[in-house]
C-alpha cells in the first residue's frame, strides 16, 4: 500500500491528491507518463526511463516539469515517505491546465504527479504453468513510441484478454504481425531456438525491459532476430515470453487456447528471468 502522492510541488495523501477538471490530461489525453522499477528501495535503470519519458515528452513537446535530478529525488522521496522497497513509481506529465482548446495553451506550467505501488509478486502457479494469451486486432494510433496517456486500445485488449481468462494480449497488425502485448512487450523463440521480437519504431513502445534483456541476450551469445513474428510463427514457436516493468520476464504457454511448445515454461525465459532479476538488482 502507498499512501503519499506528489502533485504538482506538493506531498499529500493519495485521498486528497486532487487535478483540476480542466487539465489537459483529463480532457485530452494529452500527457505521457512512465512507470519505472524500484529493487531494494532503489530505482533500477533510472536513466533508461527517464531517456524514454523525456523522448516521449519531446515527441507531444511537453515542456520538461523540472529537472532530472530533481524529477529523481520527488520519484525517491515519494518512495521514502511510503516506506516502499519493491514497488513501481509512476510518473504522469501534462501539458497543463487550461480552457478547453485542443491547440496548445500559452504560458501554461506542466502538470506532474508521482505515485508508487507496492510490487505484486506473480503468483507462484503463474510461473510455475506460464500465462495464456489471445490475440486482438491491434487498433491503437500510429505512435505507439510514445508513452502516452491514452491507453483506451490497451485498455479494450486487456479486458478481452481477461474476460477470456488470458493474462495478456498480443495485438496483432494489418498484416498478420504481432506488434506488442497491451501492456508488455511480445517474444518468442523459433523452433530453431532463435529468439525473435519486433524492432523498435513507432508501431510499439520501447520497452525499457525489453531493452535490458536484449543486452542481456547479447551477453549471453543467444541467436537473436530483430524482426516482426506473425501470429502462426508465435502458434508454432517452441517457446514465447512477455518482457515488462511489473512481469520482468514471464513464460507463456498457451496463444489462442493453443499450447506453445510442449505447454510448459522453457528453459530460454527462466534463464533470461533470472539473468533480469541479476541484473535489476545491480543497477
Ligand atoms: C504497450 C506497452 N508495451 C510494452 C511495455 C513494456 O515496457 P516496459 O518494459 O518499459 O515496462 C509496456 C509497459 O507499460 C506497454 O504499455
Amino acid at each position: 500500500m502507498s499512501r503519499i502522492a506528489y502533485i504538482n510541488g506538493r506531498y499529500v495523501p493519495k485521498s486528497h491528491a486532487q487535478v483540476a477538471v480542466e487539465d489537459r490530461g483529463y480532457l485530452f489525453s494529452d500527457g505521457v507518463y512512465d512507470v519505472l522499477p524500484v529493487h531494494g528501495g532503489k530505482l533500477a535503470f533510472a536513466e533508461r526511463y527517464l531517456d524514454r519519458l523525456d523522448r516521449s515528452l519531446g515527441e507531444l513537446r511537453i515542456e520538461k516539469p523540472m529537472s532530472r535530478a530533481a524529477l529523481l529525488h520527488v520519484m525517491n522521496e515519494v518512495i521514502r515517505r511510503n516506506h516502499l522497497r519493491n514497488c513501481s513509481v509512476y510518473v504522469q506529465v501534462t501539458r497543463g491546465v487550461a480552457p478547453r482548446d485542443h491547440k496548445f495553451p500559452k504560458g501554461v506550467k506542466p502538470s506532474l504527479l508521482v505515485m508508487a505501488r507496492t510490487w505484486k509478486a506473480p503468483p507462484p502457479d503463474l510461473l510455475a504453468k506460464g500465462a495464456a494469451v489471445i490475440t486482438v486486432p491491434d487498433q491503437r494510433w500510429a505512435r505507439r513510441d510514445i508513452k502516452c496517456i491514452s491507453l483506451v486500445a490497451n485498455v479494450l485488449a486487456k479486458q478481452a484478454a481477461a474476460e477470456q481468462g488470458a493474462l495478456e494480449a498480443w495485438l496483432i497488425d494489418n498484416d498478420g504481425m504481432v506488434t506488442e502485448g497491451s501492456s508488455t512487450s511480445a517474444w518468442i523463440a523459433t523452433p530453431k531456438g532463435e529468439l525473435v521480437t519486433r524492432p523498435n519504431g513507432t508501431e510499439i513502445l520501447p520497452g525499457i525491459t525489453r531493452s535490458v534483456v536484449l543486452d542481456v541476450v547479447r551477453d549471453l551469445g543467444l541467436t537473436l532476430q530483430l524482426r516482426p513474428f506473425s501470429r502462426e510463427e508465435a502458434y508454432a514457436a517452441r517457446e514465447a515470453f512477455l518482457t515488462s516493468t511489473s512481469s520482468f520476464v514471464l513464460p507463456i504457454t498457451r496463444i489462442d487456447g493453443k499450447p506453445v511448445g510442449e505447454g510448459k515454461p522453457g528453459p530460454i525465459a527462466a534463464r533470461l528471468r533470472e539473468a533480469y532479476v541479476k541484473a535489476a538488482h545491480h543497477a
